[in-house]
């Protein structure tokens, strides 16, 4: 297996419909479609007669069509074309799954295992996706530190006057980064939703592992009580995925996932949805504040070694990312890599299970 051999999400379910999308991972380009009986099938995007693009075509029962000269393929990447009877042009597949909410795709000769996350005791809330226009170094660089959340964030963040006394705790398990960050929450105004499980002076714990092969984090986020240090029952783990699209362009897959009961299966169906969007609506302005950040750094400097860079104590995992994830894809195609680390969220502290 080689570093880049994984299952990545490439596309939210609920945007694959009758037509052929195409998709990015590390510069393949790849057509996803639905034939006519529901199979879902991932071919390369491009016709391997004249080279068109072949998301641009439409299905046709159980056929993916080709809009240039109607040449068409089915699931298995094996065409058709209507005046060369003869011919059996081939298109490189891939293997796809459907798994909470999104579409993943991996190269067929990769042994990888399809992600199961480890969500016992949580309700799903969603998915929520987006693009930063930056190599996906920044955007790790971005995911891993917390001393820019009082000044750009509006909820999952810490309280600007006490962010001074994080003492960021990080330990390096194998090919993976354990951090804990704890410490006040911001003050959330009193007529936001999120106001009734971070009441103000209450302490946020954010742990989380960064695993990267492939690149994601599992982040569990918890509220305690300032005086007691009762841990609140409501708790968010979210698992974000970055998939490097091209050298410059990060596509993040954010599932999200709490015990908070609105979010229950067996409750008001409305009520659950009615939630999920706001919670969703919320997670993903968050985002939004990240990316134009994270895109201003691309836009000024777009190298991803830290040399040069004054950095400070919540920017030294900074450096042992960097070390995994040149080990992990800087050290040529060849590369053979252990199994990849389960992705489930050991290595949290005792108060998350
Ligand atoms: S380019 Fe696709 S059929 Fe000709
Ligand atoms: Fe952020």
């Amino acid at each position: 297996m080689t570093a880049k051999d994984h299952w990545h999400p490439v596309l939210d379910s609920q945007q694959l419909k009758d037509k052929p999308v195409g998709v990015k991972v590390w510069d393949s380009e790849i057509v996803l479609f639905r034939t006519a009986n529901g199979t879902l099938s991932a071919l390369e995007d491009r016709c391997p007669h004249r080279a068109m693009r072949l998301s641009k075509g439409w299905v046709e029962n159980d056929k993916l069509v080709c809009p240039y000269h109607l040449w068409r393929y089915d699931s298995e990447g094996k065409g058709t074309s209507p005046c060369n009877p003869g011919m059996k042009p081939r298109v490189q597949r891939y293997d796809v799954a459907e798994r909470y909410g999104a579409v993943w795709v991996k190269p067929v000769e990769s042994n990888a295992q399809l992600p199961e996350f480890e969500v016992d005791g949580y309700h799903s809330v969603g998915l929520d996706t987006g693009i930063m226009y930056a190599p996906f170094e920044l955007v790790v660089d971005n995911f891993i530190e917390i001393e820019h959340s009082p000044t750009n964030h509006g909820v999952f963040a810490f309280d600007a006057q006490a962010i001074t006394q994080v003492v960021p705790k990080v330990e390096t398990l194998g090919e993976s980064i354990h951090v804990t960050y704890e410490g006040t929450q911001r003050h959330i105004p009193w007529w936001s939703p999120t106001q009734f499980f971070m009441p103000p002076k209450t302490r946020l714990v954010i742990d989380f592992m960064a695993h990267f092969r492939p690149v994601h984090f599992i982040y569990n986020m918890m509220w305690h009580d300032p005086k007691t240090n009762e841990q609140k029952p409501h708790k968010i783990r979210e698992f974000a995925f970055l998939t490097p699209a091209t050298a410059e362009e990060t596509h993040i897959f954010l599932f999200f996932f709490s015990t908070v009961g609105i979010f229950s299966p067996k409750g008001l169906a409305p009520l659950r949805q009615i939630a999920s969007k706001r919670f969703l609506k919320m997670a993903h302005h968050e985002f939004n504040l990240d990316k134009n950040i994270v895109e201003e750094v691309a836009r000024t400097d777009k190298r991803t070694d830290l040399k040069g860079l004054q950095l400070g104590k919540f920017d030294r995992v900074l450096r042992e990312t960097r070390r995994l994830i040149d080990s992990a894809y800087h050290q040529g195609p060849e590369q053979q890599v252990p199994a990849p680390v389960p992705l489930k969220a050991t290595g949290t502290s005792g108060a998350v299970e």
